[in-house]
């Protein structure tokens, strides 16, 4: 099948070689020519397992193509997908812009009948707006020609993109016309084999379906940070007690990972846009207000600790940190915990030395500037001359350090550890004086 995909982001970019990894002959739009350019020659703007190898294949073959030829893109195809980016406003709603530009343009330029897919994360009524908008813009044209608006929400996680889009645990299909959900079908046919994963719906539920998954996920880490906080507390260990609570089928192990709070470009954007949502029909959504507050209180809960044992002026000291990026296998630092870290501890005086086996790139882009910022090549460089470690991020190969080497580099043996990698009585035992998340006991 021939399909179009506008927007290059992450979830385009990924959808997009993962559709012609399977046969489809895709062509992705986007405005920026220079990334449009990059990706013809290889160059990918995001560190995603297994994406450049696939990426790169596909487009030798000639089935995946870039280009910023919106009029060749509608033509292309049937089926286009809206994957552009909805970032947030200024009071935390989803900005539409670019996905109703992209619904302006498809309408603009169409001669046949479309099936028009949002992948994008958007608002419940998107797809009203979408039709609106091309309906009007069709009428400006002065021609009638029908088109199916659908939603199909994306639910890849960063990091696993790949894999995700390859073996999607469910395909969410929101429409209203019976009619348009055969093409769809055979387009996802083969990620839909041995058992049926579409889940079709109304149009508002698919909508609503993807802001109830992230928003459920997120509250599952702020009730656990949340419980983190009373055991510490109470003087319980909340890595027993997860343990403990998900062996429990219906709590299960998953996502209950306690730590110093959750990031990323979509748990945070989407329990806002959410909250807003709600506040906007008259709701108030106060679970989901108790989850980012609790989330954002969770990433000033390594700075406590860094005070309460060093003090509140930091001057003349310096921290080793490990882990830059909002989690593992990724370069991203959007919503990071770290940069809430780092932030707190150049206000109280202190040099950072910081270490990430991805995002050293992208901290050099957003911090380069800064001269109480050292980028080190390794982890173990950073331990070099500093007072204290702090982790942030659960990258694998923080896992097993070699702890004589990081006792004898540190200045006094102090880990400040977000994420719990450790176990606190070995580290004692080894003569560090270790702060977790909820490790009271
Ligand atoms: C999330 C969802 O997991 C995806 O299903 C969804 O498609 C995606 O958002 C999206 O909307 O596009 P992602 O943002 O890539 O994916 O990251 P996650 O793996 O969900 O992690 C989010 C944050 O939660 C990270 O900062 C992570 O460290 C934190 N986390 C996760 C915890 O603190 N504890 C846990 O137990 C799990």
């Amino acid at each position: 099948m021939k399909v179009t995909v506008f927007g290059i982001g992450y979830v385009g970019l990924v959808q997009a070689a993962v559709l012609a990894e399977v046969g489809h002959e895709v062509l992705c739009i986007d405005v920026d020519a220079k990334k449009v350019e990059n990706l013809k020659n290889g160059q990918i703007p995001i560190f995603e397992p297994g994406l450049t190898p696939l990426v790169k294949q596909n487009y030798e073959s000639g089935r995946l193509k870039f280009s910023i030829d919106a009029e060749e893109g509608v033509a292309h195809a049937q089926v286009q997908f809206i994957a552009v980016g909805t970032p947030p406003e200024e009071d935390g709603s989803a900005d539409l812009k670019y996905v109703t530009a992209v619904a302006r343009t498809i309408a603009q330029y169409m001669t046949s009948p479309k099936i028009v897919i949002d992948k994008s994360t958007v608002p419940v009524g998107t797809a009203d707006k979408v039709r609106q908008v091309m309906g009007q813009t069709l009428q400006q044209r002065g021609i009638k020609l029908s088109f199916d608006v659908i939603s199909n929400p994306e639910f890849l996680k960063e990091g696993a993109a790949v894999a995700d889009c390859m073996r999607p645990e469910r395909i969410v299909i929101g429409t209203d016309n019976p009619d348009a959900i055969e093409p769809i079908r055979e387009l996802y046919e083969p990620f839909n084999r041995n058992h049926d994963r579409m889940i079709v719906m109304d149009i508002r539920s698919a909508e609503l379906t993807k802001y109830a998954a992230n928003c459920m996920l997120a509250t599952k880490i702020s009730f656990m940070n949340e419980m983190s906080n009373l055991a510490e507390l109470l003087g319980a260990d909340i890595e027993k007690v997860r343990q403990g609570i998900g062996s429990d089928s219906r709590i299960g192990y998953h996502f209950i990972y306690p730590g110093c709070g959750y990031g990323g470009s979509c748990f945070p954007k989407d329990v806002q846009a959410l909250i807003r949502t709600s506040e906007q029909i008259g709701y108030q959504p106060k679970l989901l207000q108790a989850v980012e507050q609790v989330n954002a209180q969770q990433k000033y809960k390594l700075p406590t600790f860094v005070e309460r044992h060093f003090g509140k002026n930091l001057a003349g000291k310096t921290f080793a940190l490990w882990g830059l990026s909002f989690k593992p296998n990724t370069d991203d630092m959007r919503e990071a915990s770290s940069r809430v870290l780092m932030e707190q501890l150049w206000a109280a005086g202190a040099k950072i030395k910081a270490y990430d086996p991805e995002a050293m790139n992208e901290t050099q882009r957003i911090y380069g500037h800064r001269s109480d910022l050292e980028l080190m090549g390794t982890k173990e460089a950073a331990l070099q001359g500093a007072d204290a470690l702090v982790i942030c991020t659960e990258w694998q190969n923080f896992r097993a350090p070699d702890f004589d080497l990081m006792k004898s580099s540190l200045k006094s043996p102090v880990i400040f550890d977000g994420r719990n990698l450790f176990d606190p009585d070995r580290l004692e035992k080894r003569g560090f004086t270790y702060y977790g998340i909820g490790r009271g006991a």
